[in-house]
């Protein structure tokens, strides 16, 4: 969860750079995951004995930078001072940004090896919405069981782990500070590299964790609760923003709508229900709503005046079961034609063919249908994070740490601090 607009922030620095050669580096592999009961989820991993094709491919592709060595001549001579540095292969990936404490620990030979995850939804029903101080404070509580529990399930210690990847933005300032801290207590205790990871990077390299993946560069649909942008990712870090929304997210207008008609929160699921059951009911929609930007030549979005149009007619309407049903139904259409029309704008003006959706509307199945439809005629392919993956968790915030470790991007260590972005561009992430 990103605040609702987001301000340019400073790029990141880079760091002192480590990183094995080809023949050092471990290779990633995929594993696949299982929801366990209630909404607490544990991920198992399924290992792999060989990288499929796709992450063979994907992994020629990340950047690598070379450790420090003497050259070959004088390597019978010179003892070696500096030993090649390899990544860490046991990453802990830990998010807090808003109301889902999420743990993970990614292995780069072995994938996930297991991932935790408490959803806040019921605690920030009462309010409607997402209250901050309750939030923070309740990080504060999850967090460390969660940590245990992920690493029982993965049959690891803390004194395996080889470093640590916390969200450091966007998100709320208190949940964030939850998350980097414990990261930051941890790093020093264990005396291991901890790195900040953008969410959104989380969130757009999250469908990396299944199989088949994409491979760069390919066109990115980041749709969530915060944010509604298009971005083109010619590789790790490198992110161009095509377009985005000029006022209010998708989910967030889902949200709003939601909680019009009644719903229970968290409203985009409850409306996406709502939708599939009027869908179902085969019976004709009297409502339809205006897709707005649908015609404006560019890849922006605006969500703000469909929600208008949907009070004015929530306003004008009774609500019955079936007015309810019709209405989400005629919301959801709109806001699903604008997405996948956008998208599809976006693969024609880059030329690419490969489309990645991320973020929790990504788990809209609506969307997922449309999309794949649409893909289908236009020859491209679609790759979705797993169902589990779309909304916030800490499996994504671990892979992504473990790409930007396994690229030879390094953790600051100086002086051991840390600091949280709340407002953070996704496109000063620029350092690899
Ligand atoms: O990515 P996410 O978990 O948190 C943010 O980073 O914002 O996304 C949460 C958003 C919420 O607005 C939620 O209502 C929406 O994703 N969402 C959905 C669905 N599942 C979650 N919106 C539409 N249909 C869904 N099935
Ligand atoms: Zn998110």
């Amino acid at each position: 969860m990103a605040p609702r607009s987001v301000a340019r922030g400073a790029p990141r620095k880079r760091g002192s750079g480590s990183g094995g050669d080809a023949s050092t580096a471990p290779q990633f592999c995929w594993g696949a995951g299982i929801p366990l009961r209630g909404r607490i989820f544990l991920r198992k991993t399924l290992l792999r004995p060989a990288p499929s094709h796709h992450s063979r491919r994907r992994l020629s592709r990340i950047p690598s930078r070379k450790a420090t060595v003497a050259p070959a001549e004088t390597c019978s001579e010179v003892p070696l001072l500096i030993p090649p540095i390899q990544p860490p292969l046991l990453v802990l990936g830990i998010e807090t940004s808003c109301d889902e404490t999420g743990v993970a620990l990614y292995h780069a030979q072995r994938g996930l090896l297991g991932h935790t995850l408490y959803s806040q939804t019921e605690m920030h029903s009462e309010y409607g919405g997402v209250v901050p101080e309750l939030a923070s404070r309740d990080h504060i509580r999850r967090v460390l069981p969660l940590l245990k529990q992920c690493l029982a399930q993965a049959g690891q210690e803390l004194g395996d782990l080889g470093a640590i990847a916390y969200t450091q933005g966007p998100g709320l300032a208190g949940a964030l500070l939850v998350g980097a801290s414990i990261a930051a207590s941890l790093g020093l205790a264990l005396d291991i590299p901890v790195l900040g990871v953008h969410h959104l990077e989380g969130h757009l390299l999250s469908p990396l964790l299944s199989t088949p993946s994409p491979v760069f560069p390919f066109v990115a649909l980041l749709v969530s609760g915060g944010h509604t942008q298009l971005m083109e990712v010619k590789g790790l870090g490198q992110y161009r923003l095509l377009g985005e929304t000029v006022d209010d997210a998708a989910g967030e207008a889902f949200d709003k709508i939601a909680k019009l008609l009644g719903l229970a929160y968290p409203g985009g699921p409850a409306l996406a229900k709502q939708a599939d059951e009027f869908s179902r009911s085969g019976q004709r929609n009297p409502f339809r709503f205006p897709r707005p930007m649908l015609r404006s030549g560019d890849l922006n979005f605006s969500f703000s005046g469909l929600k208008t149009a949907a009070l004015t007619l929530i306003n004008q309407e009774e609500l019955t079961n079936s007015t309810r049903g019709a209405i989400a139904h005629a919301f959801q259409e709109a806001v699903v034609e604008v997405l996948t029309e956008k998208c599809m704008n976006a693969l024609t003006q880059t030329g690419l063919d490969q489309l990645v959706v991320a973020g929790g509307v990504g788990a809209n199945r609506q969307l997922r249908q449309t999309l794949c439809q649409k893909a289908e005629v236009a020859g491209a392919s679609i790759f979705f994070p797993e169902l589990e993956f779309c909304t916030d968790n800490g499996a994504m915030i671990a892979f992504a740490g473990a790409m930007r470790l396994q690229a030879g991007i390094t953790a600051d260590h100086s002086g051991r601090t840390f600091a949280i972005k709340a407002r953070w561009d996704l496109e000063t992430q620029t350092d690899i």
